[in-house]
Order: C-alpha cells, then sequence, then structure tokens
C-alpha cells in the first residue's frame, strides 16, 4: 500500500502541559504548525523561545516549507510563538473568526485602548467554518468548535485513506474528558454539541489532543480516536446525553483555579503572539487587572 503522505509530530512542552503539531505533506513539503509555545517564567517575567526553536529545528531537519502557523483558540495556559515563528518563517498566522469577540471581552479587562484593534486584523486569516486551507496537495478545513471558548477552532484533514482532527481544547485524553467552559464567552451545552461534532467523524479518525495532563502520573500521551473517545472518554462517551455533560461541566469548572499563566497568556495571545508595545522607557509590560476576574 502507498504511505500516506500525511505526516504529523507531536512536540509535547512539560511546563504547561501542551502539545504542539508540525503537520507536514510529505510530497510538496508544505508544512504547518499548530498551537505553537513561547516560554514564559512567570517568576523573572522572561521569555524564552527554547520550545519554539525546537520546532524549527525539526523543520529544518525535515525540510519542510511552513505555509501556515494555525491557533486552535486564545489559549490561556500558555503564550504563543505564533509572531516568533512568523518572523523567523515568514508564514501566515490564523485564527478562527470570531477572535473579534474574544479580543473584546479582553481588550477592556486590560484596558488594552483604540490602539488595540478589536476586529482580528493583527491575524493574517481568520477562519469561517468549512474554511479550507491549502497545504501542498492537502487542505486543511477549519470546523468552529466552540464551547471552551467562543472562538475554538478544530482543524481537521482528511486524505484518501484518513482522517486526523486537531481538536485544541475540546477533548482531552478519554481519561481525563473535557476542557473547561467558564471563560468568558465559554459554554458547557456548546462545547457538548462541538464534541459531538467532532465525534460523528468515521471511527478510525486519529484525533490529536492540544494537552495532556497525565491523570495518575501515567506517560505522556496526546493521540487518540473517535472510536476510543466514544467507547471511553471519562464525561462524553456515548450515552451521556447534553444535560448530564453540562451538569458535570459546571460542577467541575465551579471548583477550578484560574490558570498560573491566565493574564500573561491573554495579553500576548490576543495580539496574535506580539508582546505588548513598548511603553517609553523601551520595556514592554504585561498587566495585572486587581480583583477584576
Ligand atoms: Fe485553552
Amino acid at each position: 500500500m502507498e504511505e500516506s503522505n500525511l505526516h504529523v509530530e507531536g512536540f509535547f512542552d512539560s511546563a504547561t502541559s501542551t502539545v504542539s503539531y508540525l503537520l507536514l505533506d510529505r510530497a510538496t513539503q508544505a508544512a504547518a504548525i499548530i498551537d505553537s509555545v513561547l516560554d514564559y517564567d512567570p517568576k523573572s517575567g522572561r521569555t524564552r523561545t527554547a520550545s519554539a526553536d525546537r520546532l524549527l529545528a525539526r523543520v529544518a531537519e525535515l525540510g519542510a516549507r511552513i505555509e501556515w502557523i494555525l491557533e486552535t483558540h486564545v489559549h490561556a495556559d500558555h503564550l504563543s510563538a505564533a509572531a516568533y515563528l512568523k518572523e523567523k518563517l515568514g508564514a501566515k498566522v490564523a485564527i478562527g473568526d470570531r477572535i473579534a469577540s474574544v479580543q473584546q471581552v479582553f481588550g477592556h479587562l486590560f484596558n488594552a485602548g483604540p490602539a488595540f484593534a478589536i476586529d482580528g486584523s493583527q491575524f493574517d486569516r481568520l477562519l469561517a467554518d468549512g474554511d479550507m486551507l491549502p497545504l501542498g496537495n492537502l487542505s486543511i478545513e477549519a470546523w468552529q468548535t466552540p464551547g471552551h471558548t467562543p472562538a475554538c477552532l478544530t482543524y481537521v484533514v482528511r486524505t484518501g485513506e484518513e482522517t486526523v482532527a486537531f481538536v485544541g481544547d475540546t477533548l482531552f485524553m478519554p481519561d481525563y474528558g473535557t476542557a473547561r467552559c467558564d471563560f468568558p464567552g465559554g459554554d458547557a451545552a456548546m462545547l457538548y454539541r462541538s464534541i459531538r461534532r467532532i465525534l460523528s467523524l468515521p471511527e478510525a479518525t486519529t484525533l490529536y489532543m492540544c494537552h495532556d495532563y497525565r491523570p495518575g502520573g501515567r506517560e505522556v500521551a496526546y493521540v487518540s480516536t473517535v472510536s476510543a473517545q466514544r467507547a471511553a472518554n471519562v464525561h462524553i462517551h456515548d450515552g451521556v446525553d447534553e444535560a448530564a455533560f453540562v451538569t458535570m461541566r459546571c460542577a467541575r469548572d465551579a471548583q477550578l483555579e484560574a490558570p498560573v499563566l491566565l493574564l500573561p497568556s491573554v495579553q500576548v495571545n490576543m495580539r496574535a503572539g506580539e508582546l505588548p508595545p513598548p511603553e517609553d522607557n523601551g520595556t514592554r509590560y504585561l498587566k495585572i487587572p486587581l480583583n477584576a476576574l
């Protein structure tokens, strides 16, 4: 049998439990990076590019040509390296077209002022449901899968032989369940419907998670299938109805603390990975809104 031209590699960042992906069309060497990480130390306020440089090294090793830097959503637990990678690679940065509603909420929270556009224009491409991005001989289909945030996307790639989907923060591995829905614009019922849509893909579809929290200290794992999720996802296996899911999800969310990097992440990610503009002394600052969340 002919080998598929679709090649996927995952890169796990243990500091934030995030998985970044490299998606490659072997026939043409066209490639995309999905959900990159800019390292950030909250104690010193220093950013580092070790995670992004690891991706760049692999891109060079494979001889890949990065055409797209994709975000599944505005992450609230790690900074995106999209701006850094764009500068290095010249690729286009894409996100869901509902980003404006997220920018509106967080632009207001951080009092970003009129210099911060809330129309998504920091990104090169805003994707609507069903939009197709070319990647060599492959196509990446954008699905709006809101719930965790209002602007979440899942990226679906179908070849003649297989279907794969990068699900962002909708599903996690079957033993961990699903993503929280208590961020601004989050909605558990919406997440349920988005996940059921993902799980309507063929049973053999490979699903790539954006996070792995290693429940029980097990080995890192971030690749699953539709059939495995339907059989065993602890929150949303077949048979769990919407009402039961929403009750469970809301009760669980009420117990969760804010992610450690929530405030730094959102301020950078709402700007497509650019750090906030420097002040008149040349230094860039992150803000902490007090008693506002
Ligand atoms: Fe997220």
